[in-house]
């Protein structure tokens, strides 16, 4: 059966891994992708043919633009990435996050609720609104247990207030209007096509040059790495198999402090590209640096229900997919100077407002 997906956000890094995996994996799909082309996107993440794929460019905010499009292309799903999405730029300017994460996830599901009402019953059955979201709106974790679908949100930064106002937005859109939703809430992603302004590309990048890798405070925050392509099999299976209304937490089962996180890349790059001199590894580049303000602990999820309920499990090992990562990096020069045309040099953010 063919089906048309609906995209926000896909020229991202999960979006653009999502819209990558479904043209390479599913011969009768095919994909509209509204993405405002903001910093964070590439347009080289997508070489795809014209038939199967296509590009509009314009603002989840843009109610005018969602109903014509909605219209025009009658989507089976939809697919929600669309966001500011770093916690450090959020903190020098929480405006966006709010416009983008909030307003934007609000006009995005209202629209798609007047759309969706005037279908027939067996379209209207059929549909799915997939919200993409974060283990962040849980806030943070002491040494021990894990976010379930059933932890209490308690947001500490404003991207993940503005994740959680989202979340809660889909929630009642099913609750009150009947609307086909489901969400899920994932750990921290890595893999190719992440910008450069998130700790595993920007130390990768920083190894490679031979720069000072920024550590915060004593890096001893935990976070729970799933590589990008586990999540979005994740995302994939939900839409198949997920119940309207019903949440999903997506974890990687692969909780390291910063510091691990950081000395392995450190490691990997030696290995790939040479010592940095005689005997001196890239572990010598490391600088702990003033902490972020607010900074979350930990995070780690229980992805049992996921599991169990749709049988999904994460299936690449973390180091593996680091090295992938870091040899996706070596090998990528053009991607990563588009990447940097975006304004961004690999400054500190979020320190102050
Ligand atoms: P990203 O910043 O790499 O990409 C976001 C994309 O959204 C960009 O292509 C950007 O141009 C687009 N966009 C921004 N504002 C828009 C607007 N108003 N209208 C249309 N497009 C707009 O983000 P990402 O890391 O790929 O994250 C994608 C989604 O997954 C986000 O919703 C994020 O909250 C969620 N998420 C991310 C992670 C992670 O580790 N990166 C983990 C869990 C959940
Ligand atoms: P990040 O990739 O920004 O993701 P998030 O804040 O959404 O978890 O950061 C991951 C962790 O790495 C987080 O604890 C902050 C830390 N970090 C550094 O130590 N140095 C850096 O340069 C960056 C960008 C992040």
């Amino acid at each position: 059966m063919t089906r048309t997906i609906l995209v926000t956000g896909g020229a991202g890094f999960i979006g653009s891994a999502f819209v990558r995996l479904m043209l390479e994996t599913q011969a009768d799909v095919r994909i509209v992708n509204l993405d405002l082309m903001t910093y964070a996107a590439t347009r080289s993440s997508i070489v795809a043919d014209g038939d199967r794929y296509r590009l509009v460019e314009g603002s989840i905010n843009d109610r005018e633009l969602l109903a014509e499009l909605l219209a025009d292309v009658d989507p089976d799903w939809v697919v929600h990435f669309a966001a500011e999405s770093h916690v450090d730029r959020s903190i020098e300017g929480p405006e966006a996050f709010v416009m983008t994460n909030v307003v934007g996830t609000f006009r995005l599901l209202d629209e798609t609720l007047k759309w969706w009402r005037e279908r027939d019953a067996t379209q209207r059955e059929r549909f799915r609104f997939l919200h993409v979201s974060t283990d962040e709106v849980y806030g943070s974790l002491g040494p021990t247990g894990y976010f379930t679908e059933e932890t209490c949100y308690a947001p500490n930064s404003p991207y993940s207030a503005s994740k959680a106002s989202s979340d809660h937005f889909v929630r009642a859109y099913h609750h009150t209007y009947g609307l086909p939703v489901v969400t899920t809430n994932c750990s921290n992603n890595y893999g190719p096509y992440q910008f450069p302004e998130k700790l595993i590309p920007l130390v990768t990048l920083n190894a490679i040059e031979g720069k000072e890798l920024p550590v915060y405070g004593t890096g001893s925050n935990i976070r729970d790495w799933l590589y990008v392509v586990d999540h979005c099999r994740a995302i994939l299976s939900v839409l198949v198999g997920g119940v309207p209304g019903e949440v999903y937490n997506v974890g990687g089962e692969s909780e390291r402090t910063n510091l691990q996180v950081v000395e392995t890349i450190c490691d990997i790059v030696d290995e790939l590209c040479g010592a940095l001199a005689e005997g001196i590894s890239r572990r010598s580049l490391i600088r702990f640096v003033t902490d972020r303000p607010g900074h979350d602990q930990r995070y780690a999820i229980d992805c049992t229900k996921l599991k169990e309920q749709i049988g999904w499990s994460p299936m690449v090992r973390f180091e593996e997919g680091l090295r992938t990562t870091i040899e996706w990096y070596l090998a990528n020069s053009a991607w990563i100077a588009e990447a940097r045309e975006n304004n961004y040099a690999g400054q500190r953010l979020g320190l102050q407002r």
